[in-house]
C-alpha cells in the first residue's frame, strides 16, 4: 500500500523509547501525518510518498526538546521579551515546547489573567507552550481549579523573593497548597526569612561577587529541606527548580520519594568567582552561580540520577538594566536558545551520554509535567521533533540570539553540536538557522489532575 504522509524524515538516528521507558537509538524513518507521528519504520521513504521528505543522514532525530523553565515577560515587561520573541528564540535553538513562569506584570495568579495570557498566544507562538499559575497567600483556595485550566502546566511557588512580587514564604500556606491540589508544584527554594536577614547584613555591598555569599547555600538548603518535609507530609510531589548547591544535591539524593529536581546549564558550565569576573552582573541570577565545589556536586547529581531535568531559567533583562551597579542590576540571564547546543556539546565532550541527555530534556520533563502525547518519539504522539547535527562546529554569537534582550552569556563559546531543524506539530519551522513561518505553536494540553 502506498501510504501518503505529510512529512517523512529518513536516514537519521532516532531516539526511540523502549517498552520499559528507556532511550534506544535506532535508524528508522519517521512518517508524520495530520500533526502526529504515524509510523516509525525502516525504509518508509521507499514504499510511501510524502508532501515533504527530510534526508536526516548523519543527524540525530530526537523527541522535541522541552525547556521546563522560561520567563517570557508578557504581560507587562514586553520590552525585555514577549511570547512571540521568546518562542522564536526557542525554535531557533531546537526547543519545541516551553513551560513559562507567572512572574510577569501583573503576576498570573487568577483565572482571568491566565485566560487573558492564553489569548495572547493565538497565532503568535512559535513553539508549544504551557503556563504556570502563580501561588499567593490569597489564591490558595482557587488553585485546585486553576491547575486544571487548559494550558496550565502546574503551580509555581516562590519561597523566596526574586524577580517580581510572587511570594509564599510560610509553611502553613505551602502545606495547604500541597494538600489541596494534585498536579505539579514547582518551587523556587530560597528561604525568605534568611534572605531578608542576609540582605540587611550585606546592605552596603556593591560587589556582584558577593551575590552567591548573600544568597548562600544555607538560604537554598533551608528552603529545600522545608519543602521536602512538607511534600512528604502532604504526600504530594514537588519539583525543585534550579538546584544550585552541593548541600542540596547531597540532601536530595536521599529524599527523592516526593521530590523531582531541575538544574540549569549555567550551574553545570559556570562557577564563581570566575563567572562574575568574566561576565560581571550578566552572571547574576537567583539562586546564584556558586563555587567550583557546588558545580562539581551538580554534575554528580546529574550523573547519579538526583537531577531529573535541565531547565534554562531563561530570564532576559536588557543590557542597560544588567549594567546597573549591583545590587540594582536585575537577576537572570537568557538561555532557551542555547540549551540544545550546550547540552549536546557536553555529550560530545563525554560529560554525559546521549541517552541521559534525551532523558533530561525530553522524557523526564514529560514524566513530571504530563503533557499529552509529548516527550517521546512514539506512534500516536505529537510530531514535535528536534534534529541535531552532532558533528557541527559552531560559535554561539550575540547576533544569533532572537530574544529581545539581544545577548547571551555564551557569546563566542564554541560548540560541537547544533540543532539543524525544529519541527512543531509536523511543520518544519527552523531549518539550518532559517525560520520558516507562520508560527505553529499551540497551548499544550496536560493530563487532568
Ligand atoms: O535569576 C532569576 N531571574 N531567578 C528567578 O527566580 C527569576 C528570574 C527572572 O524572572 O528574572
Amino acid at each position: 500500500m502506498n501510504e501518503e504522509f505529510d512529512l517523512i524524515i529518513h536516514g537519521g538516528t532516532c531516539a526511540l523509547t523502549t517498552t520499559d521507558g528507556k532511550v534506544s537509538f535506532e535508524k528508522v524513518s519517521v512518517g508524520i501525518k495530520a500533526n502526529k507521528i504515524k509510523r516509525l519504520e525502516t525504509g518508509l521513504e521507499k514504499k510511501s510518498s510524502a508532501k515533504k521528505m527530510i534526508d536526516a543522514t548523519g543527524l540525530h532525530v530526537l523527541p522535541g526538546v522541552i525547556d521546563t523553565q522560561v520567563h517570557f515577560r508578557e504581560p507587562g515587561l514586553t520590552y525585555k521579551e514577549d511570547l512571540a520573541s521568546g518562542t522564536l528564540a526557542a525554535i531557533a535553538g531546537g526547543v519545541t515546547s516551553v513551560l513559562e513562569m507567572p512572574n510577569t506584570k501583573p503576576a498570573i495568579t487568577t483565572r482571568e489573567l491566565f485566560i487573558q495570557k492564553c489569548e495572547l498566544t493565538v497565532n503568535r507562538i512559535w513553539c508549544n507552550v504551557g503556563f504556570f499559575i502563580g501561588a499567593t497567600e490569597k489564591n490558595v483556595a482557587e488553585l485546585k481549579t486553576l491547575e486544571n485550566l487548559h494550558g496550565c502546566c502546574g503551580i509555581k511557588i516562590f519561597m523566596g523573593s526574586s524577580t517580581g512580587d510572587l511570594l509564599v514564604s510560610k509553611d502553613e500556606t505551602i502545606l495547604e497548597i500541597l494538600k489541596s491540589t494534585k498536579g505539579p508544584v514547582a518551587v523556587h527554594a530560597e528561604d525568605e526569612d534568611l534572605l531578608v536577614e542576609r540582605k540587611k547584613q550585606f546592605a552596603s555591598c556593591t560587589d556582584v561577587r558577593e551575590h552567591a555569599n548573600i544568597r548562600n547555600e544555607e538560604v537554598a538548603l533551608k528552603a529545600t529541606m522545608r519543602v521536602t518535609r512538607l511534600a512528604e507530609q502532604a504526600q504530594h510531589k514537588v519539583h525543585i527548580l534550579h538546584v544550585s548547591s552541593q548541600e542540596e544535591i547531597n540532601f536530595l539524593r536521599d529524599h527523592k520519594k516526593y521530590i523531582t529536581v531541575e538544574t540549569t546549564p549555567q550551574f553545570l558550565l559556570m562557577s564563581a568567582p570566575e563567572c562574575y569576573e568574566k561576565l560581571g552582573t550578566k552572571a547574576q541570577m537567583n539562586p546564584p552561580i556558586r563555587s567550583r565545589r557546588h558545580q562539581d556536586a551538580v554534575w554528580v547529581g546529574l550523573l547519579n540520577g538526583t537531577v531529573d531535568v535541565i531547565g534554562t531559567d531563561h530570564a532576559p533583562h536588557m543590557l542597560e538594566e544588567k549594567s546597573q551597579p549591583y545590587p540594582q542590576s536585575p537577576s537572570g540571564m537568557p538561555g532557551v536558545q542555547t540549551l540544545v547546543p550546550l547540552m549536546f556539546d557536553l555529550v560530545n565532550q563525554g560529560r554525559l551520554s546521549l541517552e541521559r541527555a534525551v532523558e533530561l530534556l525530553c522524557h523526564n520533563p514529560a514524566k513530571i509535567y504530563k503533557p499529552l502525547s509529548k516527550g517521546h518519539l512514539q506512534v500516536g504522539y505529537d510530531a514535535d521533533v528536534t534534529l541535531i547535527d552532532m558533528k557541527k562546529q559552531k560559535t554561539i554569537e550575540n547576533s544569533w540570539i532572537k530574544s529581545k534582550c539581544g545577548w547571551t552569556p555564551y557569546d563566542q563559546v564554541k560548540v560541537s553540536a547544533w540543532p539543524v531543524s525544529t519541527i512543531i506539530d509536523g511543520h518544519v519551522v527552523m531549518q539550518d538557522d532559517v525560520i520558516l513561518g507562520p508560527p505553529q505553536g499551540q497551548m499544550i494540553e496536560f493530563e487532568r489532575r
